[in-house]
C-alpha cells in the first residue's frame, strides 16, 4: 500500500509526512488517505462492472461526513442502520434512492424519516416490523419499499460477536418462516415488496459462507417467482474481511464472480453493503508514546490513546499492525512490548508481546487498518476528548472532525433543578 509509507525515514499519508499532522492537531487522531479510501472503492466497483449492481457503503463503518461524501462522490450508495446515519448519508450528498436502511430495531420514527426521505428500501427482519412499516407507511398515506431480510443459517468463521447469519442470531426472518411472511408482506398494500437481503457477518476471509449463503437465497428466490410473487432486487450485506496480519482475505473479483455464478440467473438487481473491505484500509490512528515502564515480566509503552479511541483489541481481541511512525533502522533490535493505553482497565491494550524496535517518549506509533469501525466507536470513557480525524489527499490534509474541547466535555451535563437550587439558596445565605 502506497499511500502510508516511509518516506526519508518518515512515515507519511500520501505525500504528507504524519509528524507534521501530529504537531498541527496535537494526538492521538485518526488519518484517512483519501486515494486509498477511492482506490478501495473503485476496485470493489469494477469487479461488479458487469452486474446490475448498486454498492451501498455501510456507514457503520465509518460515517464521517468527509469518508462518505468521498464515496458518494464516486457513486457510492448507503447502507444505514438509524436516522443518525440516514441523515449523515443524506447530508454526506448519498441521493435517497440510494439508500437502504437495515437493522432489527428501527422504531416508528425512524421508519416514518426513512419515507419521508425516499429511499430505496428499508430491509425489514421480523413479521412484527412488517406490520410496523405497514402501518407507518398507511398512515402516510404512502407505499413502502421494503425486501425482507433472511437469515439463511450460515457459519461465517468470524469473531462469534460479528457473526449474524446463523438461527440462533438476533437477525433476519429463518428460511423456514420466509415464504410465508414474503407472502404476507406481499399481500399488503402499503407494502411495496422489492426483493429480498442477507448480510451473514463481518470480517469474512473465506468466499465459503458466502457460497453456501447465495445458493440458499437464490433457491428461495426461485421460488418466491414461481410462486409469482415480485422479487426484483437482492441485497446481500456486506462482510468482506480485509488483512489485519498477513491474513489472503478474497479479492472482489472472486466475491463478484461468485455472486455472478450462484445469483446471475435470477436477473435481479443486487445491492452490496461493504463497509470495512471501502474503509479499514485507509486510516490510521496515530498515537505518542507517553512513557515506557518496565515491569517484572513485561515492557509497557503507554500511549495516548486507548480503548475508548479504539475499542476493537479491547472488545474483540483484534490485532492491529503497529509501526513506529520514524522509520527505524534496518538493524534495529526487535523486542516484546505490550501497547497499552492510560484508561484504568487491563483492556486497555492495543498489543501484548508486539516485537517493535526500541521506542522512546515521544515517539509516534500507527495503529494500522484502523478506518473501519475505529473513530466511529469511540467514546469519551474516563472524561477522555473524542478523537479527531484528518482527511489526506495528495500534499494537503484537512481535519474532518476537530478534537472537542473540555468545555464541550463538561458543558454536556446539567445539575437537576433541585441542586441548582440549593447551591443558588447557599450562596444566598453566604452572600
Ligand atoms: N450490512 C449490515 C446489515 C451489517 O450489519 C454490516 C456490519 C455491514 C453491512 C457491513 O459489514 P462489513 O462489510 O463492514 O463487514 N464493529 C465490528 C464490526 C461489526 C459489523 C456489524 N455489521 C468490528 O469492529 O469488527
Amino acid at each position: 500500500m502506497t499511500e502510508f509509507a516511509y518516506r526519508d525515514g518518515v512515515l507519511c499519508a500520501e505525500d504528507v509526512p504524519l509528524p507534521r499532522i501530529a504537531d498541527a492537531v496535537g494526538t492521538p487522531f485518526y488519518c484517512y488517505s483519501e486515494a486509498r479510501l477511492a482506490a478501495r472503492y473503485l476496485s470493489f466497483a469494477n469487479a461488479f462492472r458487469g452486474q446490475p449492481a448498486l454498492i451501498c457503503f455501510a456507514l457503520k463503518a465509518n460515517s464521517n461526513l468527509a469518508v462518505v461524501h468521498a464515496l458518494a462522490r464516486l457513486g457510492a450508495g448507503a447502507d444505514v442502520v438509524s436516522e443518525g446515519e440516514l441523515r449523515q448519508a443524506l447530508a454526506a450528498g448519498v441521493p435517497p434512492e440510494r439508500i437502504v436502511f437495515s437493522g432489527v430495531g428501527k422504531t416508528e420514527a425512524e421508519i416514518e424519516h426513512a419515507l419521508g426521505a425516499g429511499i430505496l428500501q428499508i430491509n425489514v427482519e421480523s413479521t412484527a416490523e412488517i406490520a410496523d412499516v405497514a402501518r407507518v407507511a398507511a398512515r402516510m398515506g404512502t407505499r413502502a419499499p421494503v425486501a425482507l431480510r433472511i437469515n439463511p443459517d450460515v457459519a461465517a468463521d468470524t469473531h462469534a460477536k460479528i457473526a449474524t447469519g446463523k438461527s440462533e442470531n438476533k437477525f433476519g426472518i429463518d428460511l423456514d418462516h420466509a415464504r410465508e411472511a414474503y407472502g404476507f408482506a406481499a399481500g399488503l398494500r402499503a407494502l411495496d415488496v422489492q426483493g429480498l437481503a442477507m448480510h451473514i457477518g463481518s470480517q469474512i476471509l473465506s468466499l465459503d459462507p458466502f457460497r453456501v449463503a447465495f445458493g440458499k437465497l437464490a433457491l428461495l428466490a426461485a421460488d418466491l417467482k414461481a410462486a409469482g410473487l415480485p422479487v426484483k432486487r437482492l441485497d446481500l450485506g456486506g462482510g468482506l474481511g480485509i488483512a489485519y496480519d498477513g491474513e489472503q482475505p478474497p479479492e472482489p473479483a472472486g466475491y463478484a464472480a461468485l455472486v455472478a455464478e450462484t445469483l446471475g440467473a435470477l436477473g435481479c438487481e443486487i445491492v452490496l453493503e461493504p463497509g470495512r473491505y471501502l474503509v479499514g484500509e485507509a486510516g490510521l490512528l496515530i498515537t505518542r508514546v507517553v512513557r515506557l515502564k518496565d515491569g517484572i515480566t513485561h515492557r509497557f509503552a503507554i500511549v495516548d490513546a486507548a480503548m475508548n479511541d479504539l475499542a476493537r483489541p479491547a472488545l474483540y481481541g483484534a490485532y492491529h499492525r503497529i509501526t513506529p511512525v520514524k522509520e527505524p533502522r534496518p538493524s534495529a533490535p526487535l523486542a516484546p512490548v505490550e501497547v497499552v493505553g492510560p484508561v484504568c482497565e487491563t483492556a486497555d491494550t492495543f498489543a501484548r508481546d508486539r516485537k517493535l524496535p526500541p521506542l522512546e517518549a515521544g515517539d509516534l506509533l500507527a495503529i494500522h487498518q484502523a478506518g473501519a469501525y475505529g473513530a466511529v466507536m469511540a467514546s469519551t470513557y474516563n472524561a477522555r476528548l473524542l478523537v479527531p480525524e484528518v482527511m489526506v489527499k495528495d500534499g494537503r490534509f484537512a481535519v474532518i472532525r476537530p478534537r472537542p474541547s473540555y468545555d464541550d466535555l463538561l458543558g454536556r451535563d446539567r445539575l437537576p433543578d433541585w441542586e441548582a437550587e440549593r447551591d443558588a439558596a447557599r450562596r444566598v445565605r453566604e452572600a
